[in-house]
């Protein structure tokens, strides 16, 4: 299928988060003719490191909040597109603390898609299959776009009332926007707060990896570079008003992907320690992505987990001076939470 829409000046918002980054080296590497312009307020997630080394006449940072109108009123023109990372994107946090999820994710997205309507910008707006709610354990079904809503988290619920408000504004004021919503992503410059590098580097600082509740919740892992390629399929083949759901197939349980782990970096795959499990956990998601795959050809390239995992170890081992500053402020975080 041909490219319908050719961007050459994009917004990534959160540009400096894991899957934001990921998404901005992807671009550069891969579609030469485009200069990315990152927007990020660089919270505890953020960090200038994830995109440093990416030529300067391609990537530009700004650094400011989503919610800025003045903001957005300065950077947007000019642009073609926006694609919409940035979020307050852990469960656990939102649990222990809601407000910075209402405010970045719902009136972040709120101003974004003011902007887009005052400048007319394309926007592809990224979010997660956990606003579908939770799937059960023996269930065959898979999340597909017919799915309805049905949140369980404040992180979940934000991110979901997001997705109605693109869905809103696009019908009401006819924006060009589309949707996707991914799975669990792994890779590189995934912050320690969450589930395979906590444990990673847990298991680094020889320190017990920790497993919440019975350990049976099944995640479906996606590499992020194949997140990067879907997104990009999205926005330049994407009908307009579409939503697309993203994922590999990549169905795992918790404890079968912590064996694996410890396994790979030498130790017994009893090694752990059982935790409190966390209030209301979503038991399983699972994505369907034929209408990406069909309708816009896209595939997944990583499709190996155990070689995606072992590579992701390596990045954790190779580069401590990145991850460091965070691992201990994060698990005093976990440890008042019983966690
Ligand atoms: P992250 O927490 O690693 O990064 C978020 C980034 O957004 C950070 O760089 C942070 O500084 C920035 N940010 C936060 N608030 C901001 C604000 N008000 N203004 C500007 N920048 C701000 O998150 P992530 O895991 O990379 O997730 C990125 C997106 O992908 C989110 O929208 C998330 O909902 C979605 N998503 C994540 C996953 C996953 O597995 N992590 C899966 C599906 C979808
Ligand atoms: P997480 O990476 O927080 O992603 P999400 O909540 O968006 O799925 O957690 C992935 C799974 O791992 C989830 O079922 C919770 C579980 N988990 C643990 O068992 N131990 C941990 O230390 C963490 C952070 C998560």
């Amino acid at each position: 299928m041909a490219e319908t829409f050719e961007p050459k000046n994009i917004i990534v918002t959160g540009g400096c988060g894991f899957i934001g980054s990921n998404f901005v080296h992807y671009v550069v590497n891969k579609h030469p003719g485009v200069h990315v312009t990152v927007l990020d307020k660089l919270t505890y997630a953020g960090n200038e490191e994830n995109i440093a080394g990416l030529p300067e006449d391609r990537v530009e940072l700004v650094v400011g909040d989503i919610c800025d109108a003045e903001l957005l009123d300065r950077i947007v023109p000019g642009h073609d597109a926006i694609v919409h990372y940035a979020a307050e994107s852990h469960n656990d946090n939102s649990i222990a603390d809601p407000e910075p999820f209402l405010r970045t994710n719902v009136e972040g997205t709120f101003r974004l898609l003011e902007a887009v309507r005052k400048y007319g910008v394309r926007y592809h707006h990224v979010s997660t299959d956990e606003v579908y709610g939770d799937l059960a354990l023996d269930d065959p079904a898979r999340f597909t776009e017919e799915t309805p809503y049905r949140p369980s988290s404040p992180y979940s619920s934000t991110k979901a009332a997001s997705d109605m408000l693109v869905r809103a504004w696009t019908r009401t004021y006819g924006l060009r926007t589309t949707i996707s919503n991914c799975s669990n992503n792994y890779g590189p410059y995934q912050h320690v707060e969450k589930f395979i590098p906590r444990q990673i580097t847990n298991i680094i600082d020889g320190v017990r990896p920790k497993l919440y509740g019975t350990g049976e919740n099944v995640r479906d892992w996606i590499h992020t570079e194949d997140h990067s390629s879907a997104v990009w399929t999205i926005l330049t083949k994407g009908r307009m008003g579409e939503t697309y759901l993203i994922g590999a197939d990549g169905e795992r349980n918790n404890i079968t992907v912590l064996r694996m782990i410890l396994e790979m970096m030498g130790k017994s795959p009893d090694d752990f320690d059982w935790v409190k499990d966390r209030p209301g956990h979503d038991r399983r998601y699972a994505i369907d992505s034929t209408k990406l795959q069909t309708e816009l050809g896209w595939r997944p390239a990583h499709n190996d987990f155990a070689e995606g995992l072992r590579k992701t170890i390596e990045w954790y081992k190779a580069n401590e001076s990145w991850w460091r500053p965070a691992k201990a402020a994060t698990e005093a975080r976990y440890k008042a939470q019983g966690q």
